[in-house]
């Protein structure tokens, strides 16, 4: 961190996942945040109420709402929540298209307004949408990074935690590939206080948690029966945040760019990453069993098929 200096971040997309990014950011008191989005007025009116739960909360962070990007001049961190949800008769494809066309305006105006920001992606499908910012920006890799993996995690480690009656703050764990059903979470580097899982529950157990991990969003959608899950994906989010404001180093798990890591070239899919101020410090290649290699080959053969379907649209 340099010291006197005030951090900003934007939080592009001020609805219910990056206004609980903003919420988060502003408690950990990373920086200034400005929140925008298309929708006149509702940017400005959050980040009043954000502001006025400052006495209370004790930050200072100053808040801004805008619909107008001149205004993330400058930011240190970008986080990109914004996007249209799948609507009913709309194909994966369909939205891949949609958020992609609003992914490639919002990038155009990152890349003018802060360019020399670190980008951290949330909008799904997440490595599609990360790999196409990472080209429409034109930022080096290092600086385009994708929030799921931090959120998969955060999932097992309540689970786990959940199971054993421990604190989750001892639980530990690291999953790996695209964010949905074709994650692969890795129980053997699932740990609470360092005793790896597999040495304290039974198999079946474990993969009732992974599984209940894979389907971790669809969950709260069931749940919620309107929308999805926001308060984990923003707290996710502003904590890579964290990690890169405060050059924190940490490793964590995130999609990133893979140039021959894993055996697979020119696609974003999570990976352990050590995330500093300069973005993407590291990709750090675990060894893994046969067939988590052929679960994460699989991902990525589900990542190329979407940025195939966003070539196919003109929209790559
Ligand atoms: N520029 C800026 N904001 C936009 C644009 C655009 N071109 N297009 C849409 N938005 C805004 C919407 O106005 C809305 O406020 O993006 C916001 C999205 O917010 P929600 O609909 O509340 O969706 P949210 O639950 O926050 O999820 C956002 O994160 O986890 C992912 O799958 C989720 O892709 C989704 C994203």
């Amino acid at each position: 961190m340099e010291a006197g200096k005030r951090y900003k971040i934007a939080c592009i997309g001020a609805g219910n996942v990056g206004a609980s990014a903003a919420q988060y950011c502003a408690e950990m008191e990373l920086g200034d945040i400005v929140l925008t989005d298309i929708v006149e007025g509702m940017p400005q009116g959050k980040a009043l109420d954000l502001t006025e739960a400052g006495p209370i909360r004790g930050y200072n962070s100053v808040l801004t709402g805008t619909n107008d990007y001149a205004d993330i001049e400058g930011a240190d961190v970008c986080i990109v929540t914004a996007g249209l949800p799948r609507k009913p008769g709309m194909t994966r494809l369909d939205l891949l298209k949609k958020n992609g066309e609003i992914i490639t305006d919002i990038c155009e105006n990152i890349a003018k307004h802060a360019p020399n920001s670190t980008v951290v992606t949330v909008t799904n499908p997440l490595d599609v949408i990360t790999y196409l910012a990472f080209k429409k920006l034109g930022f080096p890799a290092e600086r385009v990074v994708g929030m799921a993996g931090c959120l998969d995690s955060a999932r097992l480690r309540s689970f786990v935690a959940m199971e054993l009656g421990v604190s989750m703050k001892i639980v530990d764990t690291m999953v790996l590939g695209s964010h949905g059903d074709d994650m692969v979470p890795l129980p053997e580097y699932t740990t609470v206080s360092g005793i790896p899982i597999t040495k304290l529950l039974p198999q079946d157990r474990i993969d009732a948690l992974v599984e209940r991990t894979r389907k971790g969003g669809g969950e709260i959608v069931q749940l919620l029966k309107t929308g999805s899950a926001y308060y984990a994906p923003g707290a996710s989010a502003a904590r890579m945040a964290q990690a890169i404001i405060r050059d924190e180093k940490q490793l964590l798990p995130c999609a990133a760019h893979l140039t021959g890591q894993y055996g697979l070239d020119d696609v974003y899919i999570g990976v352990p990453v050590m995330l500093g101020k300069k973005g993407v410090e590291r990709i750090v290649e675990l060894d893994l069993t046969d067939a988590q290699k052929d679960a994460l080959h699989n991902s990525a053969g589900e990542v190329r098929e979407g940025i195939k379907g966003l070539q196919e649209a003109g929209i790559l």
